[in-house]
């Protein structure tokens, strides 16, 4: 897939109908950030601001994550990619059911495929469930890293999760530091960025 096929990627994913949540959503939530990225991010899915806005991880809980991600240099703008698991919002920000997985896992497969990944961080269960290990327990492998496939999963706790229990700040911190140290030793095209 060349650019201009990701372009299409993005336009054909914002009319997609193949599941009940498109009778619900205001847009379509494809992802936002550097696809020339070494490190991509998956979350769960938009939330109600995501919705509305087209762009994922943007209420308090994409606040949080871009604080953590600048402390360590990473930036949607610059070295990084996020995309969610589905595409659309679920409605009252309940998990997505497998079907709905099942149906939109083609777009994440084609943005995989494209952005060519070192390493993929999985924002929560739900992300790491389907990307690492279905028995994925965040408690305790939040912060390791699985090699699958030529690609390094990491398990982290997601931010609304962070959000709901301020005490996990700490770990949750611990593991952006081990995030930022494997990417000095393995993603030789990423610059950290610091203002
Ligand atoms: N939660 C997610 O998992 N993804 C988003 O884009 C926003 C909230």
């Amino acid at each position: 897939m060349n650019e201009s096929e990701f372009r299409a990627l993005e336009q054909s994913c914002k009319t997609c109908r193949a599941c009940g949540l498109c009778k619900t959503r205001h847009n379509v939530v494809f992802g936002i950030g550097n696809p020339a990225a070494e490190v991509l991010f998956i979350g769960e899915g938009p939330g109600e601001n995501e919705d509305l806005q087209g762009e994922p991880f943007v209420g308090r809980g994409g606040k949080l994550l871009d604080t953590m991600l600048e402390a360590v240099g990473l930036s949607r703008k610059h070295n990084i990619y996020i995309a969610n698991m589905v595409k659309c919002r679920p409605p009252q920000n309940r998990d997505p059911f497998p079907e709905e997985q099942d149906a939109c896992a083609h777009w994440l497969a084609d943005q995989i495929a494209y952005i060519h990944p070192k390493i993929i961080v999985c924002l929560g269960r739900v992300a790491a469930f389907r990307m690492i290990s279905p028995d994925f327990k965040v408690t305790k492998q939040h912060g390791q890293f699985f090699e699958k496939n030529g690609i390094l999963y990491m398990g982290m706790f997601h931010p609304a999760a962070i959000l709901r229990n301020p005490n996990q700040k700490p770990e949750a911190f611990a593991d952006f530091l081990k995030l930022r140290d494997k990417i000095e030793e393995i993603c030789d095209k990423t610059t950290l960025v610091f203002d």
